[in-house]
């Protein structure tokens, strides 16, 4: 059995889009990439290097590690170890998906190793079923805007990308918030006239997009179902989308579970971004910012 070394290019990914809460979720020209070898014998090399190498376990807990042995253990592949060596420029733990590129680019590239035994679909399936929810890993496999769901008990999803300029202006802070601390402050039950607000504007965010209609983007992204909750967890929030809004924004959003900040704009974007950074401040919340387009392609061997 030969082993034969794939490198893989996955894109960072910011979920929810506000309403979209676990449905929506958009790639991002920000990408981590797995350089991987499978292994005949029983060996594990980790090398990590870039945004928060130093945090990533680097044994068998590994993430990337996990996923390429889920994939070996249903192929039943003889390989029993790997070598790994990934470089992250997809912040860590801040609500950009870094957890689903570990994921998809564990199964695409093991997957490329055993000549794609698997389709997208099935690695789709088992990505969505490690991450718990499909929202971040959909984009990071797919790229484009997704929206994903179960229907007839069948994960789908749909890809595309808008026929007007959008981009993606990324206020990060520099601190971590764990997508699990950040579901716990949820509710299990919501109003029902917050679960129409939010599907009325999920509705609006795809008509315009379906339509090209820009405009009628300003107001849709507004959330009642998980940004209201989270808004304590993450210091100044509603301050710093004030600041990007005042800066011309078309809508502020949490990314995925956060803690960045997103605001989605056709122009001004390092102006907005300036003035969101300067907002955290004002609550001694360092942060940076990155003006990020849509990736088009998603997962893609390289
Ligand atoms: N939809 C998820 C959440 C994304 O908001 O909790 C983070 O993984």
């Amino acid at each position: 059995m030969s082993s034969k070394t794939v490198k893989v290019k996955v894109p960072g990914t910011t979920a929810n889009c506000g309403p979209g809460f676990d449905v929506m979720g958009i790639a991002c020209s920000i990408y981590n990439e797995l350089e991987l070898t499978l292994l005949e014998e029983n060996k594990l090399i980790i090398e990590i290097y870039g945004d928060g190498a130093e945090n990533i376990p680097k044994d068998s807990k590994n993430m990337v590690w996990r996923c390429i042995k889920q994939l070996l253990d249903k192929a039943g592949a003889n390989y029993k170890g790997a070598h790994i060596k990934m470089t992250n420029n997809v912040p860590l733990s801040r609500g950009l998906g870094s957890s689903a590129t570990a994921i998809v680019a564990g199964l695409v590239a093991a997957n490329a190793c055993l000549d794609n035994k698997y389709s997208v679909q099935e690695i789709f399936e088992m990505a969505t079923k490690i991450e718990g929810h499909p929202d971040n890993v959909a984009p990071a496999l797919f790229g484009g805007i997704t929206i994903s769901a179960f229907l007839d008990g069948k994960l789908k999803h749909i890809s595309f990308v808008p026929e007007f300029p959008l981009k993606m202006v990324v206020a990060i802070p520099d601190f971590y918030l764990s997508t699990k601390k950040a579901r716990s402050v949820l509710k299990q039950n919501v109003p029902l006239k917050d679960a129409i607000f939010n599907i009325g504007h999920i509705a609006m965010i795809i008509g315009a997009f379906s339509q090209s209609k820009p405009d009628i983007l300003k107001g849709a992204f507004d959330d009642r179902l998980h940004q209201p909750y989270r808004a304590d967890l993450i210091p100044g929030m509603y301050d710093v989308f004030e600041a990007a809004d005042k800066n011309g924004a078309l809508g502020t959003v949490l990314s995925g579970a956060g803690p960045t900040l997103i605001a989605y704009t056709a122009e001004n974007g390092e102006a907005i971004g300036q003035a969101m950074v300067q907002a955290f401040a004002k609550h001694d919340v360092k942060a940076r910012y990155l003006v990020l387009d849509i990736d088009r392609e998603g997962a893609k061997i390289i």
